[in-house]
């Protein structure tokens, strides 16, 4: 594969085409997000809410259960798309997502956060999710 910075506007293009057919009838905000794989793929997925309000999902966890069920494992950066009102920041993973991303991605992998305009911010998992958990821990 490419450099993994080459993929970002394509990662971030794939979260935002995504973030279109977000199901968030109740919340009415609209997430999408992207995962790049270790052998260059996208996965994208967007939040799914639900009449019982805490079943639903965010995107994050709907973009990286498409990478699993199309094979892939590691993912190598991460985007995530939202519209947020003037003065809020840029919507980052919720902290749920944040330890569902270590699982499968490295500390230094970037998480690119981006609205319908521009990019907003690039964090590392390991800024986002310090000290994290993981399943290192548990394989001898
Ligand atoms: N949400 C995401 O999908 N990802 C995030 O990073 C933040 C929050 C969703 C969950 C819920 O459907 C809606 O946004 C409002 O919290």
């Amino acid at each position: 594969m490419n450099s993994i910075a080459s993929y970002q506007s394509a990662l971030i293009t794939a979260a935002r085409r995504v973030r279109a057919r977000a199901y968030a009838p109740y919340s009415k905000f609209a997430v999408g997000a992207a995962v790049l794989d270790d052998s260059g793929h996208i996965h994208a997925g967007c939040n799914v809410e639900n009449a019982a309000y805490p079943q639903g999902w965010c995107a994050e966890a709907s973009a990286l259960a498409a990478m699993v069920a199309a094979g892939g494992r590691r993912v190598v950066a991460v985007a995530v798309v939202a519209v947020v009102p003037p003065g809020a920041g840029p919507v980052t993973p919720c902290g749920g997502c944040r330890q569902k991303l270590r699982e499968f991605a490295a500390g230094d992998c970037p998480v690119w956060v981006a609205d319908d305009e521009a990019l907003r911010g690039t964090y590392s998992l390991a800024e986002l999710l310090p000290h994290g958990f993981g399943p290192e821990h548990l394989l001898a």
